[in-house]
């Protein structure tokens, strides 16, 4: 069974990652590690610098970055979620939307390195910003994302609901595919400098 090291500081991330994973027969293992975040436009390059610090890990290993994106601010918060939610919470997001356009989405990027080969997943979820906070489920944004098709924001839904179509979710998912595709390959080595950029998920 192949394994892969999922390094976070975040055992919520970590429960999801793993349940994910293991109908497609990874198994996997988490290093508590709290990694470098960068100032960067793009969460591909927060990936990257995450990666660069999990250089000494053997074997597969797993890292991964989202954040919350709403076009009619520009992509606001985008790769600025995590600091500007500590900071100033859901308010200000929600003031300016008064008279804004409320779509959003969610995006991970998701990063494995094995080695000096390193890959990316990305995956998606669309949806809108509600007028105000509801629910307690989750973390973060949660309370104020209603997924594309829901009536509910992600907080008022059971966990397993949220993890079925996930942005995290999405992205790990494409990383079991890759892991199953390549040990059903027999055994071959990874190629060398690989890079994999799903086309369907920007
Ligand atoms: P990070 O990937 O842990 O750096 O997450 C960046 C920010 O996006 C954090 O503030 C999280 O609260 C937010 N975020 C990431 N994933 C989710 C999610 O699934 N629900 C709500 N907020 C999220």
């Amino acid at each position: 069974m192949p394994a892969v090291t999922f390094v976070s500081t975040n055992p919520g991330k970590f429960r999801e990652v793993r349940d994910v994973l293991v109908p497609f027969g990874v198994e996997t293992r988490w290093e508590r590690r709290s990694l470098p975040e960068p100032q960067a436009d793009e969460l591909s390059e927060v990936v990257d610098a995450k990666l660069d610090a999990v250089r000494d890990l053997r074997g597969y290993v797993l890292v991964e970055d989202s954040g919350l994106f709403i076009p009619s601010l520009k992509g606001f918060p985008g790769v600025y979620s995590a600091h500007f939610l500590s900071l100033w919470g859901f308010e200000p997001i929600l003031e300016l939307l008064r008279r804004r356009d409320r779509h959003a989405f969610f995006r991970t990027v998701a990063g494995v390195r094995f080695g000096p080969d390193r890959w990316q997943f990305v995956g998606q979820v669309r949806g809108s910003i509600a007028r105000e906070p509801a629910g307690r489920n989750g973390f973060g944004y949660d309370p104020i994302f209603v997924p594309e098709g829901w009536h509910r924001t992600f907080a008022e839904a059971p966990t397993e609901a949220k993890n079925a179509i996930s942005h995290r979710a999405q992205a790990v998912r494409k990383v079991g595919a890759w892991f199953a595709k390549r040990s059903g390959a027999s055994g071959r080595k990874p190629p060398i400098g690989g890079s994999h950029h799903p086309s369907t998920s920007r």
